[in-house]
């Protein structure tokens, strides 16, 4: 399976500092083609990125999408507003949109059945917050947002990746253990395999929450730890990098 390893910079860079990144970012990465790499900017940077990562092998990605093609539908961006610009990937269900701003699994299945009609590869996140992980709920809860994540298109389980990105380890600067994501991890893959009907070897599960230069490696040698989904540490192209470079040493 091929590895991927994608930036979530949620609301950070302006045009010009993405650009600025990319600058850098492109020439450390133009040799790598043993792993996939992937960089979901902000909506407003999405065209400028696009046109950058052109002949280049890194991956665009977007980090919501509203389900709908067109319409009535203020503030909200199109999956047809994404192929456009050549958007591979699009980030669903983040536990971000899931909290902040009121995302529910019907809402979250249905930007991922759209995802995979219009051929941009969702990244379905799923994750326990901390006092779910403390009464003893995290396997229920990611059981419950996978199965309703992916509810109509478990036979498409190959065009998409999913993201176990426990609550309390995003942003914390605390990463799950080694051993906590693959008990997780592990439990994420069983389950696939029986929602896909065994049809899931292409679905990758990342591991996000935390990942830096200093804990991916341990992260990565996981059996069932395919990737990663890099906020904070995805914002400096040098981390990230690092990151990437722990990925292909294993
Ligand atoms: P973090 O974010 O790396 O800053 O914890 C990860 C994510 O939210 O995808």
């Amino acid at each position: 399976m091929r590895y991927l390893v994608a930036a979530n910079w949620k609301m950070n860079k302006t045009v010009a500092e993405t650009l600025e990144y990319l600058e850098i970012f492109l020439p450390k990465v133009e040799d790598i083609n043993v792993v996939d790499i992937m960089i979901a900017p902000s909506f407003t940077a999405l065209a400028s990125a696009s046109l950058k990562l052109e002949h280049s092998n890194v991956k665009l990605g977007a980090q919501n999408m509203y389900y709908m093609d067109k319409g009535a539908f203020t503030g909200e961006i199109s999956p047809l507003m994404l192929t456009e610009l050549e958007v591979d990937y699009v980030i669903i269900g983040h536990s971000e949109r899931r909290h902040i701003f009121g995302e529910k699994d019907d809402l979250i299945n249905k930007k991922m059945i759209s995802a995979v009609e219009h051929g941009i590869r969702p990244i379905l996140c799923v994750g326990e917050t901390l006092e779910e992980r403390e009464l003893g709920k995290t396997l229920n809860v990611v059981e419950r947002q996978i199965r309703t994540g992916l509810a109509g298109i478990e036979k498409d389980l190959i065009y998409i990746d999913i993201a176990y990105e426990p609550v309390w380890a995003i942003g914390t600067g605390v990463n799950a253990t080694p051993q906590q994501a693959q008990e997780v991890h592990r439990f994420i893959r069983s389950l696939l395999n029986e929602i896909s009907k065994g049809n899931d070897e292409k679905t990758r599960i990342l591991y996000g929450g935390s990942v830096n230069d200093k804990n991916a490696k341990e992260l990565i040698k996981e059996p069932n730890v395919d990737g990663f989904l890099v906020g904070t540490a995805s914002l400096d192209p040098n981390k990230f990098f690092n990151i990437i470079t722990e990925v292909l040493e294993v």
